[in-house]
């Protein structure tokens, strides 16, 4: 096979991510996106995102001219063997995806496969319902090329299984992919493109591809929602809920992985996903009793925090709230989803207030909400005065706080934990009143 060149798609963390890596593996790659500004910038070698460690290898990459950024698809996939579709499918209303972006990536392809004689595979990578591909991508591809799937162009369905906060790590070290694909034909020129990538590879049929995304993710979120379940019940017993995830986690069938518990998953894709596939589901007639009680739980955790909170420092009006961590987890700047907007909510309906702080996720986190939250350039001058600390997410430099610093600081040395951000003993030796979910809370 001649070296293949690439069209991405999307520059949002699965297309960039995945764009890096391809060129980082050797495949030119174009990186398509609809806002100016974002594709300047990656030519630049500045992502439009925080990601650790990205932008160094996106300078490095776009210096070699491995990787470019652009607003024209019709170049990109001109210059292109393969086309990854790499676009966002946000919720609906009614939990369904949106996939008027991957509609709209289809037509572009189709329209310039009409004036492309060589052969080009077509790859969906965003997050789609089993169908998708198939039935709304590929007539759509037929329809604006007038060429046959198969025959001119070949069609696969690629997943990414990449996480936020690591998605360099993961898209260069992935601990597998799953090709799913139309014939062999097109299974063989991803299976070329991933050949020096050192993981498992799969090859299954398309659907199964797209359903293997989000039973995989709806597995992981069954793991948090059930330790999440157990932190509850731990409580009541004076247990601490981590000894007993440890218990279980040893076993080689479980593993110790997402069974952390805490104030819930957030981010763009537990949430999203799994109520996708619980829509569809109603919408075919099948029953999810489970994913529906993941969802309810997820619902309770931000509040069972509040509870945490009310039961140990009492009536909250007027009381100042030093709030640590505002994204939906550490090393990312995104608050989709982020559990800390119901809880801040729920303080501020309580009659308290908030001195926030995130290292990096202000901006978006300040279009999700008016409330007159003060938003501090240091976790010092958010534990300032206030009278008791909550934390939400567990950046490192939010771990690393001395309980002497919450002594120092606060008013009264109480620190609420969402993530489990500390060792209980040593906060509660050196003087600090801690409160965590799934800790042992009772009093004494
Ligand atoms: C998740 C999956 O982990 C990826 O494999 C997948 O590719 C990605 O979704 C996606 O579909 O694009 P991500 O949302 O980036 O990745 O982040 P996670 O590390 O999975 O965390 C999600 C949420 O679960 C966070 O709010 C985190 O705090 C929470 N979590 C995670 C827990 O509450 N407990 C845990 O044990 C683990």
């Amino acid at each position: 096979m001649e070296k293949i060149r690439i069209a991405v798609i999307g520059m949002g963390y699965v297309g960039l991510a995945s764009g890096m890596a391809f060129a980082k593996h050797g495949f030119k790659t174009i990186c398509t996106t609809t806002t100016p500004s974002k594709a300047e910038n990656l030519n630049k070698g500045i992502p439009p995102f925080f990601e650790p460690e990205l932008e160094g290898l996106v300078k490095e990459m776009v210096e070699k001219g491995m990787l470019s950024g652009s607003i024209n698809n019709t170049e990109a996939i001109k210059k292109s063997d393969v086309t990854f579709i790499c676009v966002g499918t946000p919720s609906l209303p009614d939990g369904s995806a949106d996939l008027s972006a991957v509609e709209s990536s289809a037509k572009d392809v189709g329209t310039i496969l009409k004036d492309k004689n060589d052969y080009h595979v077509v790859v969906t990578k965003s997050t789609i319902v089993p169908g998708t591909t198939e039935n709304l991508v590929l007539p759509i591809v037929e329809k604006y090329s007038g060429k046959r799937v198969g025959k001119d162009f070949g069609l696969c369905m690629n997943p990414e299984f990449l996480r936020q906060g690591q998605a360099v790590h993961d898209s260069l070290n992935p601990d597998r992919i799953v090709i799913g694909q139309f014939d062999k034909r097109s299974g063989d020129v991803l299976q070329h493109i991933y050949g020096s990538y050192d993981c498992q590879k799969m090859r299954c049929e398309i659907k199964a591809a797209e359903l293997i995304k989000y039973a995989a993710n709806s597995l992981l979120a069954i793991k948090i929602s059930f330790a999440n379940e157990f932190s509850r019940i731990s409580e009541k017993f004076n247990i601490d809920v981590y000894e007993v995830m440890k218990g279980v986690g040893l076993d080689f069938r479980i593993n110790p992985m997402f069974l952390n518990a805490g104030c819930g998953f957030g981010g763009s894709c537990f949430p999203k996903d799994v109520k996708a596939i619980v829509a569809l589901s109603k919408k075919i007639g099948v029953e999810t009793p489970l994913l529906d009680a993941v969802l309810y739980t997820n619902e309770l955790q931000p509040m069972h925090l509040v509870d945490l909170i009310k039961h140990t420092v009492g009536n909250l009006k007027g009381k100042t709230v030093a709030f640590l961590g505002l994204s939906f987890k550490p090393d990312t700047d995104d608050t989709r989803e982020t559990r800390a907007l119901p809880i801040i909510k729920k303080l501020y309906q309580e009659g308290a207030h908030v001195k926030a702080y995130d290292p990096k996720a202000y901006n978006k986190f300040k279009l999700s909400t008016d409330l007159p939250i003060e938003y501090m350039d240091t976790w010092e001058d958010a534990l300032k005065n206030a009278d008791f600390s909550v934390i939400q997410s567990d950046w490192q430099e939010i771990r690393d706080i001395k309980p002497q610093d919450f002594k120092r600081l606060l008013r009264t040395p109480v620190v609420i934990d969402g993530r489990r951000s500390y060792d209980p003993e040593y906060l509660i030796k050196n003087g600090v009143t801690y409160r965590a979910i799934g800790w042992k809370n009772l009093d004494d």
